[in-house]
């Protein structure tokens, strides 16, 4: 891709101190985006925008990515520092594990709030300032496969990100008339500081998966720059997985 094609974007990212959503906001700014970056945990966002800050103009907006007030708070600092917002990737998401049986409604609420709330506020605060800009503009969702196939101990998880797939489909009513695209794209076992947690997890992914070896977080931000870049501009609604081929056969880890 050409290396500045997005000098004129100007982009908010949530859950972005690390892992996927840092490695987006990295390219983005490589790539001449202006990139309000946010996390819930201050000292990584801070961290990760002046990492970023290297490469073009990042600054951090720590804050919880599921509170609506914080979401609105975010849109207009991306409008005071940057005049305007071009694109929202609502990346942050939390995976709680546990068995169907004992699943506590903390819990599911908890999940639900981050990862359905937080990406259905964001898109709507985003796109009525894109709105009211009369831009156009491109929204992106972070789905996962287990939106697609089942998985032990992940009912919660899943049906969010379903949920988020559906979002994007249904919202294409109501955004392409104001030139807005909006998409998903569902990851597949990817290597992170989180996941890289479980010591096995490189070795049992690249045994299950054809590819041979999971995604690196590079594998979903090239994804995730062309699902916001002039060139997908014309694709809205869908979702894009990047797994390495693993939901065509879907072999469990356990
Ligand atoms: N890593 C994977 O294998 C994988 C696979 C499929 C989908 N995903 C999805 O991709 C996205 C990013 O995944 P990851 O593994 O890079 O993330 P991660 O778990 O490493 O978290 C990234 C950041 O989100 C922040 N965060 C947590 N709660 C927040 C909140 N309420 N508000 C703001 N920030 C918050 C954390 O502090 C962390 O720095 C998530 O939506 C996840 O569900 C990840």
């Amino acid at each position: 891709m050409n290396s500045q094609i997005f000098s004129n974007e100007s982009v908010i990212i949530t859950g972005a101190g690390q892992g996927i959503g840092f490695e987006i906001a990295k390219q983005l700014c490589v790539q001449g985006a202006s990139v309000l970056l946010n996390d819930i945990d201050a000292t990584l966002a801070d961290e990760a925008a002046k990492k970023i800050s290297q490469y073009g103009n990042c600054f951090s907006m720590a804050g919880d990515a599921a509170d609506v007030l914080f979401i609105n708070k975010m849109v207009d600092e991306a409008v005071n520092q940057f005049g305007k917002l071009t694109i929202a990737i609502a990346n942050a998401g939390i995976t709680l594990f546990g068995d169907f049986f004992n699943y506590k409604p903390e819990a599911l609420q908890q999940v639900m709030n981050l990862n359905i709330s937080g990406s259905f506020f964001l898109v709507q605060a985003a796109s009525k300032q894109m709105k009211q800009q009369q831009s156009g503009g491109s929204i992106l969702l972070m789905s996962s496969v287990t939106g697609h196939q089942a998985h032990k101990n992940l009912a919660a998880y899943g049906i969010t990100k379903a949920a988020l797939e559906m979002l994007a489909k249904t919202l294409v009513v109501e955004l392409s008339p104001l030139n807005i695209s909006i998409n998903a794209i569902a990851p597949g076992a990817t290597v992170t500081e989180r996941t890289n947690e479980d010591e096995n997890y490189f070795n049992t992914w690249s045994r299950i998966t054809p590819m041979g070896k999971p995604a690196t977080v590079a594998d979903i931000a090239n994804a995730a720059l062309f699902m916001v870049s002039p060139a997908s501009k014309h694709i809205t609604g869908q979702t894009l997985i990047i797994d390495g081929g693993w939901t065509s056969v879907s072999t469990s880890p356990y």
